[in-house]
């Protein structure tokens, strides 16, 4: 067991840090004091990052929500950031499973830092042969759309199933792991990214600027949504008479206050009055979806779908990247060189 007080002799840290709400210009790298764990965490030593939706909502502060819970002008923690991949530099005395020396995967909050304090839970190992810079790709994205295809929707083999944001950091995994259960995928995304969601599985792409109205998708036993922010009812138009809709996510809908979580909430509470089964997606971050993902990649039966290893200087522009959608898959930022 070590003695997480004397796990570190270094007291400072390099860390992307937010002090206020808005784009990346409310980002800076800057010094951090090292956290410290408890006795029920470890401190892992940060190689590699990655941004995913949630970690501009954070920085955007939208929904509203985000600034009731965090802070009202800026987040009362001020490190950014959710997914990290590392090495275990100390485990608390309670903790079990875990040793100095591990190499893991997983979130928790300030993660964009050489230092996170992390939770056994929210962790995994990461198994030889997979790089650093793949894993960082997994948690939160991932494990999304693993909850979204295997909980969710309950994807089986020959059904036809459309991904709405097929090609982002959760419809790049979304559209894979439904293609892996054999089922006919179609995938939502602008043209641009229309190759790269049919290299991931999907047998056909739709452009949503070019066919807009859901009467010329064609009809689907799953949809899942993970972009768009279109209503249920016009959604609903394109599932067959029994289909399943899934909603993920949804920037755009809803009011201020609580954007796509409002849709969730309005799906959950349609779903026993209609033919249709219409359910939503909160992520919970666990070990063990994270073990059967990093399992997947170190089988090749999953790709990490990394469109970008950028080096902390250019972390900012990374996230600004991701913020306008222009990302494929997912970015990676590495705070070390040893991240691959
Ligand atoms: N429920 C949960 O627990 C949970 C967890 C994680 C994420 N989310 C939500 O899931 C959504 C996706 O997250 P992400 O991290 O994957 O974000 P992302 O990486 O930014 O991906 C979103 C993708 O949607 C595409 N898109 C935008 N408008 C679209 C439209 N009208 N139709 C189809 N595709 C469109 C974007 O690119 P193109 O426009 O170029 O195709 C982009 O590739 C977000 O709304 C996020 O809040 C929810």
């Amino acid at each position: 067991m070590t003695d997480l007080s004397s796990s570190t002799s270094i007291a400072t840290m390099t860390a992307i840090v937010q002090h206020g709400y808005g784009g990346t210009e409310v980002l800076s790298i800057d010094r951090m004091p090292v956290p410290t764990p408890r006795a029920t965490q470890v401190l892992v030593r940060v190689h590699a990052v990655s941004p995913d939706s949630g970690t501009v909502h954070l920085m955007t502060g939208d929904p509203f929500a985000v600034r009731l819970a965090l802070g009202l002008r800026r987040p009362r923690q001020p490190i950014v950031g959710l997914a990290f991949v590392g090495v275990i530099e100390a485990v608390g005395t309670e903790v079990r499973g875990f040793a100095v020396g591990d190499r893991v995967a997983g979130s928790a909050s300030a993660a964009f830092a050489e230092f996170v304090v992390a939770t056994p839970t929210k962790i995994a190992r990461i198994p030889d042969g997979v790089s650093m810079t793949d894993a960082a790709t997994l948690p939160i994205s991932a494990s999304t759309a693993l909850q979204a295809v295997r909980d969710g929707a309950r994807v089986r083999e020959g059904q036809s199933v459309l991904i709405i944001g097929a090609g982002g950091g959760v419809g790049s995994f979304m559209t894979q792991l439904a293609a892996a259960e054999g089922a006919h995928v179609t995938g939502m995304a602008s043209a641009g990214k229309a190759a790269f969601v049919r290299s991931l599985g999907a047998e056909r792409v739709i452009d949503y600027r070019a066919t807009p109205e859901p009467a010329d998708w064609g009809r689907f036993d799953v949809i899942i949504e993970a972009a768009d922010g279109r209503a249920l009812h016009v959604l609903r138009r394109a599932l067959t008479e029994r289909g399943t809709l899934v909603i993920v996510g949804a920037d755009k809908s809803g009011g201020p206050l609580l954007r796509g979580a409002d849709r969730q909430l309005r799906a959950m509470l349609l779903n026993p009055w209609v033919k249709h089964r219409l359910t939503a997606v909160m992520q919970r971050e666990n070990s063990d979806d994270l073990a059967v993902l990093l399992d997947m990649i170190a089988q090749g039966a999953l790709r990490a779908a990394v469109d970008e290893v950028a080096p902390l200087d250019g972390a900012l522009a990374a996230i600004d990247r991701l913020a306008h959608q222009r990302v494929s898959g997912k970015a990676v930022i590495e705070l070390s060189a040893e991240a691959r």
